[in-house]
């Protein structure tokens, strides 16, 4: 009855017929039709990913986030996410107090730690092995810091000797060191790092979005001040959250800033509020990512029952038999020092004259996806991920087999 006096108000006669139904005529419809692709179902085939990241999901994870919608603020959510934030630390091996989960994927961790830890034209050391340090060194830029960068060559690492030298000589307020370069397959060495940086007043921070889970790490007994990662990759839930801890140093850092976070959306100690991480109530920030936060969960409980060191010790198994299984194939690591190569992401030398981009496309042919080198490793090598799940031998078997067979046609092809 309201309804049909408001349309009458609102409509003229014409577009109402007797039963008080809205007509649609060419004044009132939509300019822009309903896109008819909607009305047919996607095409998701199921692909092997190979890949950088993202990985496989395994069904329990996947299904994890067919649970009902529960409200971001709902008691039974922020159960959840106290359920992650312990997940988190297992992961990180950290008491950390100001330990979460960001809604955005590895490069909103990347943005959150550099935003809140430095102000503008504080000294930012950035060790740069690959994509990622250029990637922080460009963010500091944009934030306005006063940043120096210690280049190391693709698919090396920097000396605990070159980091001091360096540290002494640019005096930052933080160093960034990626612990997984995914554009080399390199795994950088941390111990130690966090002693040098913190004798000369420096806070250590490190990116594991493409070594957690895969390679060794402690937080607290390495001393990293910040640490952060996604979820794609040895988690094997979707992209889309970026687990992110901060040491009491490092917050209080963040505490004793005199220009506020320029972004309130990546303001750790709001977002700490908003994850419970203080003896407080909780305030409304962001709608969380409610089934993202479910599909974390699965992830860390299944960490959580292989054991994180477990689950470390198996990418360094696998690791060493896809090194050996490639070198049966007649093919060359990318990184030469074995005690430096990520064990959940293998870098392998494209031979010579073979089309990198004709052998990718040849397993994607058959729904298996490696990629190819990224920045100045573009066209020279291939990036093979095995991370959680994937990182198994049979999988590996396959892979190369069908890496070998591609190469070979593009061979005779030439
Ligand atoms: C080491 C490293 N850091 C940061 C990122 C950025 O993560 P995202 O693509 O989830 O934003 C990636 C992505 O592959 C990565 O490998």
């Amino acid at each position: 009855m309201i309804f049909s006096r408001l349309c009458r108000a609102q409509f003229p006669a014409r577009v109402l017929s007797q039963s008080s139904t809205i007509v649609l005529t060419k004044a009132n419809m939509s300019t822009i039709p309903p896109p008819k692709i909607l009305t047919e179902q996607p095409n998701i085939p199921d692909k092997q990913l190979f890949g950088p990241g993202p990985s496989n999901m395994p069904d329990e994870i996947r299904s994890s986030m067919n649970a009902p919608l529960l409200g971001h603020l709902h008691g039974e959510f922020t159960k959840i996410m106290d359920d992650v934030r312990e997940g988190i630390k297992y992961l990180f091996q950290t008491n950390n107090r100001l330990t979460f989960a960001i809604s955005g994927t590895g490069h909103a961790g990347m943005e959150v730690a550099v935003m809140n830890l430095l102000e503008p034209g504080e000294s930012f050391l950035v060790v740069k092995n690959g994509i990622w340090g250029l990637r922080a060194a460009n963010l500091g830029k944009r934030l306005s810091l006063d940043v120096h960068v210690l280049e190391v060559p693709e698919g090396q690492v920097a000396t605990l000797d070159q980091f001091t030298a360096a540290v002494k000589e640019h005096k930052p307020k933080v160093v960034f060191i990626c612990q997984g370069e995914s554009s080399t397959g390199v795994a950088h060495p941390l111990e130690g790092y966090a002693d040098v940086a913190h004798a000369n007043g420096a806070l250590l921070l490190v990116d594991t979005v493409a070594s957690i889970g895969g390679a060794p790490f402690e937080q607290d007994k390495l001393g990293v001040d910040v640490v952060y990662t996604a979820t794609q990759k040895v988690l094997n839930a979707p992209p889309g959250l970026a687990p992110i801890s901060f040491s009491a140093k490092a917050e209080e850092k963040i505490r004793s800033r005199k220009t506020p976070v320029v972004s309130f959306y990546f303001d750790a100690l709001e977002l700490g509020n908003y994850w419970g991480c203080f003896d407080e109530p909780r305030r409304y920030h962001h709608t969380g990512m409610v089934s993202m936060v479910y599909s974390l969960r699965a992830a860390l409980a299944a960490i959580a029952k292989e054991g994180v060191e477990k689950e470390i010790a198996r990418h360094q198994e696998n690791a060493i038999f896809f090194y050996k299984e490639l070198q049966n194939a007649g093919f060359e690591p990318f990184v030469a020092n074995k005690s430096i190569r990520l064990p959940c992401l293998t870098t392998v030398k494209v031979p010579e004259g073979v089309d990198w981009k004709i052998v990718a496309d040849k397993l994607m042919a058959q729904k298996i996806e490696i990629a190819g080198g990224l920045g100045p490793t573009l066209g020279k090598i291939w990036r093979i991920g095995t991370f959680g799940v994937n990182s198994n031998q049979d999988k590996i078997k396959k892979v190369v087999a069908a890496l070998k067979e591609a190469t070979e046609q593009a061979k005779a092809k030439i």
